[in-house]
């Protein structure tokens, strides 16, 4: 009975924290390191607590002291009381005679894991008049309301992906413990489903609203796959941003099939681009310091350049393993790798229609990331944007490939665009080479 109760407490906290954002880290080896503030304010936090898991480190320079008590191991409790004292509880005794020297006005960084003063984001304040009980390994400070921004000189904030699992150290006070096989890189499935490996909602209509059209065109099996890691430098003054770069490490596959299937003779048309899902994903984020709010769109629009009436099947696979990609938000500067060799699969070629005729579709997996650092001072939207246009082209007469005149001659390519955007300027950054499908003499 007991250990069950044990256990579903123990379920419920995995399930708050997995639902919040990063886990103040605090380093391992800070126990004799002496409680001093600097200028300089540094917090770590992480995604998971044994990895592998995003990591994001911030620093401040702030031109008076300021400190960081998650950066102490000593430092067991914070809280922030009645007229606004905040107390912390060291359990390291040498710690209290630093205490003395601090100077009279200190910036202290409180994480959201405090809850202080019922906020659940991150906290600054000014903390002063250290009142010390060493018997209860207390002390508390008086505060005052802190805009953190009129203090910084700059700052720096990285966000990276750590690989290595750390062993799970077995404390009492570790409530942050997280489900070890937490998913923490950025999903890229769109309307894929794991258990049929395919489409999750097959023969979607690339137009809506176009009568007849709509029924006939469809992407039969259409969905990506796949996942990336996301790194990110962002530094500068309260005034300027001087660097801010991203990069987008990961493995991606995309699925187009499209059929025709018309009883009828329909008129060649183009539709307008239509955005078919967003998805958005789990936020990557320290509540008050930054927030990277990803999402996953994706837009596609087709082509029928001549009347067509028939059957018409294609579609093909290409997929992009340990593609890399860096961009910097500044001077729009970016570099590649990965893109350059995609591997593709073709699909089986069908078709009974009788004349000439050009279709096209084409899906644009989008990756969105909206970015905020402290608050708004930095705040952008930028991503990556893959245009996969699978192309059929029917041809009779002189000049195809095949032997006799009257003979369709059908062709299939994929071809792709690599994008990239921020805020509203896209840049086209790689044209892969085309793809053949296969080619079919009727
Ligand atoms: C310290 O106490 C004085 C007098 O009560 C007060 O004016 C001041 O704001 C306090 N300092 C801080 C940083 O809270
Ligand atoms: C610290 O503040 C708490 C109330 O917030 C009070 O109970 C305690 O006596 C104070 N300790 C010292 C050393 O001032
Ligand atoms: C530094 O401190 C002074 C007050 O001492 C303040 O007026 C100034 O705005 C602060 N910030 C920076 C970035 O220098
Ligand atoms: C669509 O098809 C219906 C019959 O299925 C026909 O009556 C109608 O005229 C068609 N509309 C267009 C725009 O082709
Ligand atoms: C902003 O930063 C850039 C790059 O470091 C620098 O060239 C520019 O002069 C800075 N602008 C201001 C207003 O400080
Ligand atoms: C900007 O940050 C990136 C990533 O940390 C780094 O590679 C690059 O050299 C920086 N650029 C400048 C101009 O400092
Ligand atoms: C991509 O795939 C490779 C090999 O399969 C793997 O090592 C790598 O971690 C994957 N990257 C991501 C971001 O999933
Ligand atoms: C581009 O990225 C590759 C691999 O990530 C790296 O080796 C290369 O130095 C980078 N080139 C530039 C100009 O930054």
């Amino acid at each position: 009975m007991f250990k069950l109760l044990i256990y579903h407490i123990l379920f419920c906290m995995i399930v708050v924290v997995t639902s919040a954002s990063f886990i103040a880290k605090t380093p391992q080896n800070s126990f004799n390191q002496p409680f001093h503030p600097t200028t300089k304010l540094y917090g770590s936090y992480a995604q998971s607590i044994n990895g592998p898991g995003h990591v994001a480190n911030i620093e401040l320079n702030t031109n008076i002291s300021s400190i960081n008590p998650d950066s102490f191991e000593y430092v067991q409790n914070i809280q922030c009381g009645q007229d606004g004292i905040i107390t912390l509880t060291l359990s390291n005794e040498a710690a209290f005679h630093d205490i003395p020297n601090w100077p009279s006005k200190v910036i202290i960084l409180v994480s959201d894991k405090w809850k202080c003063f019922g906020q659940s984001t991150t906290q600054f304040y000014l903390i002063g008049n250290q009142s010390i009980d060493e018997t209860k390994r207390q002390v508390n400070f008086t505060s005052e309301p802190c805009e953190v921004l009129k203090w910084t000189e700059s700052y720096s904030f990285d966000l990276a992906w750590d690989q290595s699992i750390k062993p799970i150290k077995k404390r009492t006070k570790n409530l942050y413990l997280r489900d070890f096989d937490q998913q923490t890189k950025i999903d890229l499935d769109i309307l894929f489903d794991s258990k049929t490996g395919s489409s999750s909602q097959p023969n979607f209509k690339f137009s809506i609203g176009q009568n007849n059209i709509s029924e006939s065109l469809v992407c039969k099996n259409c969905f990506t796959k796949g996942s990336a890691t996301i790194g990110l430098h962002v530094s500068g003054t309260p005034l300027n941003i001087t660097n801010a770069t991203i990069s987008i490490s990961g493995n991606l596959s995309i699925n187009v099939d499209v059929a025709v299937s018309t009883s009828v003779t329909i008129q060649k048309f183009s539709t307008p681009d239509i955005q078919i899902v967003e998805i958005p994903l789990t936020v990557l984020n320290v509540p008050g310091l930054f927030n990277l709010g990803p999402a996953l769109i994706l837009v596609a629009n087709a082509k029928v350049d001549s009347s067509l009436t028939g059957i018409l099947n294609t579609g093909g696979e290409i997929s992009f393993s340990n593609f890399q990609f860096q961009a910097s938000l500044i001077d729009k500067k970016t570099n590649v790798t990965g893109f350059d060799k995609p591997q593709f699969k073709s699909h089986k070629l069908s078709t009974d229609i009788k004349a000439s005729v050009g279709v096209s579709g084409t899906l644009k997996p989008q990756l969105a990331l909206d970015l905020s650092v402290l608050n708004g001072l930095v705040s952008l939207k930028t991503g990556i944007q893959i245009e996969s246009t699978l192309g059929i082209t029917a041809s009779i007469g002189n000049g195809n490939s095949c032997k006799k005149n009257n003979q369709l001659n059908l062709k299939s390519t994929l071809n792709g665009d690599l994008g990239f955007f921020v805020q509203n300027f896209v840049e086209p950054i790689f044209t892969f080479p085309s793809l053949d499908l296969g080619s079919l003499c009727l």
